[in-house]
């Protein structure tokens, strides 16, 4: 089968498509054969190695030492299930499905998990759509309802609200009940506006001194707005929830969490099938829009990967492997 592979963490041209072996399912798992997938931000991480110089060493030993140990890169992919292992009892051959794997969806096959992060597909969806979904989605969903513990009526300002995350943020912090704010770049106003947004501000030109105490939870998905810049946006017991964090941002979170008044959080998403479960619910809905920054074919994977490290994506960046269902 054709599948990209990481074989050393570098620029994107480090990436190869190569002819590997079709994966066969083990007892508990299923194989999908793959019809569309994204490059996320993560991916590129991953790709680059870009992480804190504190996680650097766990962070190697985690995923490899000169490279990925699964070289086939690759997080969320939408498709058909083909083949399912004997002790399998959720998923038959034939069911679309979405979802987010560690790695291996770069390919024309992958196996996962039976209880990983996989779900039947939202119906009425394309491929393209489903695979725009679960990264954004599930990243937004834990970081909104259960760290921040977000609650109806509250002020949710998102800040990055045209990437992945962002997009999904903005959507979900509508679902959960809040009044939702957004900062993004100024082409992207219209477009965050249009997922539910009341206010959306060119960050070119936004300044959080002018809006103090506003907001319950800031959330930053841009790695943009270090928590002494946009403390006083908060309110008394607001939330700033730091999706990209290093040293200062973990000083920060011991630091205020030693007494009540606002908090700085920092974590990593995580999120199961049921919370894709709840994500294809919403999308069937119509409350949760996949957003498209655009659509290439898997060879163009370098092309992707350069566009992702720009900073300047939109939503999901899809690459189609094999026909897809059409958009
Ligand atoms: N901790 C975790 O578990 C976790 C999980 C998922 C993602 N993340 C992190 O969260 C971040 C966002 O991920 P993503 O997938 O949403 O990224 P993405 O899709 O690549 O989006 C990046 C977006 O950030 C916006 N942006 C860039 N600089 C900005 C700034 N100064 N102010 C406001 N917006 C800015 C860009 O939009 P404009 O052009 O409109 O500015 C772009 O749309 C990444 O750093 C990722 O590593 C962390």
């Amino acid at each position: 089968m054709r599948a990209v592979t990481c074989r050393r963490y570098g620029p994107p041209d480090v990436l190869r498509i190569e002819d590997l072996p079709r994966p066969v399912p083990a007892a508990r798992e299923l194989r999908v054969r793959v019809a569309a997938t994204t490059v996320t931000s993560g991916d590129a991480r991953i790709r680059g190695f870009r992480c804190p110089a504190i996680f650097w060493l766990p962070m190697r030993l985690v995923l490899g030492l000169r490279g990925p140990r699964r070289p086939v890169t690759g997080m969320e992919f939408a498709g058909v299930v083909d083949a399912v292992g004997d002790a399998v009892t959720r998923f038959s051959p034939g069911d679309r499905v979405f979802g987010l794997a560690a790695a291996g969806a770069h390919a024309e096959w992958l196996v996962v998990a039976e209880d990983s992060a996989v779900a039947p597909a939202p119906a009425g969806l394309s491929d393209f759509e489903a695979a725009a979904l679960p990264f954004g989605g599930l990243s937004a969903l834990i970081f909104l309802r259960d760290v921040a513990k977000v609650k109806q009526g509250e002020r949710v300002l998102v800040i990055g609200a045209a990437g992945a995350v962002g997009a999904s943020a903005v959507q979900l912090a509508r679902h959960l009940g809040a009044e939702v704010a957004a900062v993004c770049g100024a082409g992207n106003i219209n477009l965050v506006r249009s997922l539910g947004a009341t206010v959306a501000h060119d960050r070119a030109a936004w300044d959080s001194g002018q809006e103090e105490g506003r907001y319950d939870v800031i959330l930053d998905a841009a790695g943009a707005a270090g928590p002494a810049s946009v403390r006083r946006a908060l309110a008394p017991r607001g939330r700033h929830v730091l999706l990209s964090f290093g040293v200062a941002g973990m000083a920060w979170m011991m630091l205020t969490a030693l007494w009540p008044g606002r908090r700085v959080i920092c974590g990593f998403a995580g999120g199961g099938a049921a919370d894709l479960r709840f994500l294809r619910d919403l999308a069937e809905a119509g409350t949760l829009l996949p957003v498209i920054d655009r659509v290439l074919p898997l060879e163009a994977v370098v092309e992707a990967h350069r566009h992702v490290d720009s900073g300047r994506k939109r939503g999901a960046l899809v690459l189609t492997v094999g026909a897809g269902r059409p958009a």
